[in-house]
């Protein structure tokens, strides 16, 4: 059975990195996986425990149902203000209720930053990495930072070898 993997973007701009590497992912074929990128981090209602419920929000239900069928999920992330970008903690926070009966639970889970500047997102990755296994998933792969991200890619988005080679490496793992 094809085996999918949900990636999911921190970013919300047109000309993000962040986006940009998750779409360049989603272009490896990898045998037996499938690639789903969704725009949750966008999309979804500001979390609040009174939508929570039997019958959330559409878009809630879809994005719990959609991870929950997949067998990984990978998180592009830049870093804002030393942590993960607002709407890519909102899809956290709806991803990981109910409590102790989520979606994220048995997923495999994957995670790489990256920024223009010096840090290659080292705090969201940190951040996402430190609270992944306590929501019960598996934390696959090395801490992924990309450091000056903006002279690895092209204006056609192709992407230098030495940060694709990391990335492919993390998206076949996430496919075992
Ligand atoms: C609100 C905001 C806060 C930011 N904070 C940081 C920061 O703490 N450290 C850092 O290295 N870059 C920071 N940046 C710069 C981002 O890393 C940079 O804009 C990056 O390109 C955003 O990722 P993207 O290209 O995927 O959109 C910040 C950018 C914004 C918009």
């Amino acid at each position: 059975m094809t085996k999918q993997i949900f990636v999911v973007s921190g970013s919300l701009r047109k000309g993000s990195y962040t986006t940009a590497l998750c779409r360049a992912v989603c272009g490896l074929q990898i045998e037996g996986a499938k690639f789903v990128m969704r725009d949750y981090a966008r999309t979804l209602p500001i979390y609040d425990g009174d939508l929570d419920t039997d019958t959330p929000p559409t878009q809630v239900a879809e994005m719990r149902s959609e991870i929950a069928e997949s067998h990984a999920l990978l998180i592009g992330t830049p870093v804002y203000n030393y942590n993960i970008p607002g709407g890519l903690k909102n899809f956290v926070d709806w991803a990981s209720r109910p409590y102790a009966n989520h979606s994220f639970i048995g997923r495999r889970m994957g995670v790489f930053g990256c920024s223009p500047g010096e840090s290659g997102g080292k705090q969201s990755v940190e951040y996402l990495r430190n609270i992944i296994p306590l929501f019960g998933a598996t934390l696959i792969g090395p801490e992924l930072l990309f450091a000056k991200i903006d002279t690895f890619m092209s204006a056609d988005e192709a992407v230098d070898a030495s940060v694709m080679g990391p990335l492919s490496a993390l998206a076949r793992e996430l496919a075992e």
